[in-house]
């Protein structure tokens, strides 16, 4: 087999490889001369008929042919492939002159919409927003509150620990918003009057827990503070935040390390029928903790407990949204469902006011 005879095979391949109007054309063309049964493949497998001589040149020959043809097809497909994609950026372009279909306005979140809520309540008693981190020191979540290392608090099932610094210490995902007092204690002086709506973290995940949920902290530092404005401050909050102007609210005493004496706050509601309604109605709900702060407290930030007092509460914000807007699972919060956005969520743009609560 000489070179020239193949020619005519050659011109016909390399013909049909450059007129290829596809790529599945140009796969055709290929399988047609390289594939199993193609033909070239099928003039390979005669040499082994052939003189020692004669065999090699007609190898070196369909070689070379099969060489141009994998070349030429290389150059093709890439070729094809620029064209597949000038067609779809013609096809798939963007008329940016079409006037704008505007539907779906967005909502604002349950969570965003109560802390929007709490803090004009409390901005309008005189309190400024103050924030602390997410990750924070053992020092701070725990030890500074009063916490001592034995305290259930601590252990792992609720805690989310980060893994040990080079010092053997352990950084953790803060267990509560109360770490933050100690942050503002240490670089303001007092007078102090705080809150701190922000995120928290526990191991803990059903239908009444996230592992990722909010909470509100409150602290007062001043020469005159105490029980009974701690006592005027959530009474009103209370009855702003849930818009019941006759709302009863109950303290009860507890235990935090964190104040001494501590509370816990009830507010009314009535169960008849099934449903639950905050107002007066003989039943009580928790919704927060708190007290005045421990002179421990004090003193490890350096305020002095014979000339400075205060008082300090936190409250989950989840809890209180459930509770004014009858979101029954908490879970729902995270779900980003945009159906239950819908229902749960708000207008932008609506402004509250502590004395007539939501206008809407
Ligand atoms: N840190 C407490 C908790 O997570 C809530 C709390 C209770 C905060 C009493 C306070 C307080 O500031 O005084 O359960």
């Amino acid at each position: 087999m000489k070179e020239q005879e193949l020619d005519p095979l050659r011109r016909e391949i390399l013909g049909a490889v450059e007129t290829a109007e596809s790529r599945e054309a140009l796969e055709e063309v290929r399988i047609s001369a390289l594939g199993r049964k193609g033909r070239l493949t099928a003039l390979m497998k005669t040499l082994g008929t052939l003189e020692a001589e004669a065999r090699r040149a007609a190898g070196a020959a369909l070689n070379r042919l099969k060489a141009d043809v994998e070349a030429a097809i290389a150059v093709a497909s890439e070729r094809l492939h620029h064209k597949d994609m000038e067609e779809r950026l013609s096809q798939e372009r963007v008329d940016v002159t079409l006037p704008v279909e505007i539907g779906g306005e967005g909502r604002v979140h349950p969570i965003s919409q109560t802390i929007d809520e709490l803090t004009a309540i409390f901005g309008e008693m005189g309190f400024k927003v103050a924030e602390g981190p997410h990750i924070e020191d053992d020092f701070y979540n725990f030890t500074a509150l009063n916490i001592p290392p034995e305290h259930p608090a601590r252990q792992e099932q609720d805690t989310f620990y980060l893994s040990e610094q080079a010092d053997g210490t352990r950084k953790v995902l803060r267990t509560h918003t109360s770490p933050v007092q100690i942050r503002t204690m240490l670089a303001e002086k007092p007078p102090v009057r705080i809150i701190v709506p922000g995120r928290t973290f526990r191991s803990d995940h059903d239908a009444t827990h996230s592992p990722m949920f909010h909470q509100v902290e409150g602290l007062v530092i001043d020469r005159t503070s105490h029980m009974g404005q701690l006592k005027g401050c959530l009474i009103e909050f209370c009855r702003a935040f849930f818009e019941v102007e006759d709302l009863p609210v109950r303290f009860r005493p507890s235990y935090f390390p964190f104040t001494e004496p501590s509370a816990e706050v009830d507010i009314g509601c009535s169960r008849e029928g099934g449903g639950l309604k905050i107002g007066p109605g003989g039943d009580w709900l928790e919704i927060l903790g708190c007290g005045m702060v421990h002179p421990k407290v004090l003193e490890v930030c350096n305020v002095d407990p014979a000339e400075y007092q205060g008082f300090a509460f936190g409250m989950g914000i989840e809890r209180i949204a459930m509770l004014k807007y009858g979101i029954p699972d908490l879970r729902s919060f995270y779900d980003s469902d945009l159906r239950w956005l819908r229902h749960y969520g708000f207008l932008p743009l609506e402004v509250p006011s502590m004395v007539t609560g939501l206008q809407r």
